[in-house]
């Protein structure tokens, strides 16, 4: 059968159909399809170039070299990022490093590749979006302007792998930005799915056959989607996002898929003048300044990944004036709000049918686990009441739907970081009692949400 000419491919899933419509059935997004040039077929896959690096011949699990050792990595020194990688960048891999325009993303991998480069590897980094000359100027802003990194402005991906070849076979490389590049292989424009998904394979190729480390750059829509190469997330090893709020001054990075490292730690940064800093502390970042006798404000001994993070719960909680009261939430789930709110209205007698809730996360910070709901809660019934919860105490605990407060998981770390900055209280589940005492607490054992409501209220 002869191959179609033409394929229409939804922009921002990839689903592919032969003829448009303006509505993708896959992801459900609307005026997304494009007509592309079918893809075709890929370069340097057939026999010749694969037997002769060795691939497609069976090997035995059992004898493989290595096999049972840590993959191979690449250690920045950005403790922050080498975190969140799992611990450096694996070689032959790819990662996408995603974030909305404008919060970091260049910045950071100019720092990286610097300390990498001035560790002794070869790197290279290649800017689809400014010239040499701007890449060379931020990174002398930056005071790294005597590290060793090769630099090239280019968009074409043959011309790229021409230059990687050139000499010495470097160790990481960054392409900023995908969605910048383009392959004489397919027709499609530089920036559509099909050209996007073409370069990355042709990069993943290369990391895969030189065992070099490729970081591949992509920016991000409003609704916080990998505009257009979502599929690319699919294709490489690790997704990274950078995320911040661009009206502060702190970034985050998050791993959102690994196939060599974690998935739930952070690497906390601070934006400054000179670049990005870590920050070591992130909880003292995160409380900021308290102010004291502020109602519906309750600090959270929360968790990232391994490391404890202390942050605030603010609440706000006023007799509405609509018929259906506001709730907005900045930072946690609206959905586990409602949750927190059902409960107290129907285990504890707390009405708030009435009343519009404000609850923020303070500083900007995404908290998702459930381990906030007895937070959450003391910061509502704080708010509810007028009455200022005490300075000194740490709250943490998941609340059921029968208004159980039950265990959560690693209560040592949090009640030792609590410690650490100074808190003298912990308000918890009963089973973690323990546990404060042996962090230098004093525990507040909180078996349901009632009891928390009846101390409030006292
Ligand atoms: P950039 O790394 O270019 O973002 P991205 O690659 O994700 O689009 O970061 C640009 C922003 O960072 C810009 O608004 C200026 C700011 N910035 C600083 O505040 N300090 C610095 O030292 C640098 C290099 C940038
Ligand atoms: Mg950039």
């Amino acid at each position: 059968m002869a191959r179609p000419k033409t394929a229409f491919v939804c922009q921002a899933c990839g689903a592919v159909y032969n003829r448009w419509s303006g509505k993708c059935e896959a992801c459900g997004a609307w005026n997304s399809i494009v007509e592309e040039a079918a893809a075709a077929p890929v370069p340097g896959g057939g026999g010749g170039v694969s037997r002769a690096l060795g691939r497609g011949r069976i090997v035995v699990l059992e004898g493989l070299s290595g096999a049972s050792d840590e993959a191979p990595r690449i250690v920045s020194g950005i403790q922050e990022l080498d975190r969140v990688t799992g611990g450096g960048f694996v070689f032959g891999s790819v990662l996408l490093l995603g974030g909305d325009p404008g919060i970091g993303k260049s910045t950071l991998l100019i720092q990286a590749s610097a300390a990498l480069a001035r560790a002794g590897h070869r790197v290279v980094y290649v800017s689809g979006e400014e010239a040499a000359a701007q890449v060379r100027l931020r990174a002398q802003r930056l005071g790294l302007g005597d590290a060793p990194v090769a630099l090239a402005a280019e968009t074409n991906v043959e011309d790229i792998l021409a230059t990687l070849k050139d000499g010495e076979p470097p160790r990481f490389v960054v392409i900023d930005s995908i969605q910048t590049l383009w392959t004489g292989q397919v027709e499609s424009a530089p920036g559509t799915v099909t050209q996007v998904r073409a370069s990355a394979q042709a990069l993943i190729r290369y990391a895969k056959t030189t065992g070099a480390c490729v970081v591949l750059v992509g920016h991000v829509t409003k609704d916080g989607q990998l505009a257009g190469p979502r599929v690319v997330e699919h294709m490489v090893d690790a997704v990274l996002s950078f995320e911040g709020d661009s009206g502060r001054d702190f970034r985050i990075l998050r791993a959102q898929k690994n196939r060599f490292g974690p998935t739930d730690e952070i690497g906390v940064f601070a934006m400054t003048g000179d670049g990005l800093e870590e920050v070591r502390n992130p909880s003292a970042l995160f409380l900021g300044d308290r102010e004291p006798d502020a109602p519906g404000t309750a600090v959270l001994a929360g968790l990232e990944g391994s490391r404890p993070l202390l942050v605030e719960i603010q609440a706000l909680v006023v007799p509405s004036t609509l018929g259906t009261p506001r709730r907005a939430v900045v930072g946690w789930e609206s959905s586990r709000l409602a949750m927190v709110l059902a409960v107290l209205e129907a285990r504890c007698g707390v009405r708030l049918g009435t009343h519009d809730v404000h609850l923020a996360v303070a500083g900007g910070l995404r908290v998702q686990e459930p381990a906030a709901d007895l937070a959450v809660a003391a910061a509502l019934v704080s708010s509810l009441l007028g009455s200022p919860l005490p300075l000194d105490a740490v709250f943490f605990g998941e609340v059921g739907l029968t208004g159980a407060v039950r265990p959560v998981v690693h209560p040592g770390p949090r009640l030792r970081e609590a410690a650490r900055l100074g808190f003298k209280r912990a308000a918890l589940p009963s089973a973690a009692a323990e546990a404060a005492g042996e962090a230098g607490l004093s525990a507040i054992a909180i078996p349901t949400l009632d009891a928390l409501v009846a101390r409030l209220a006292a």
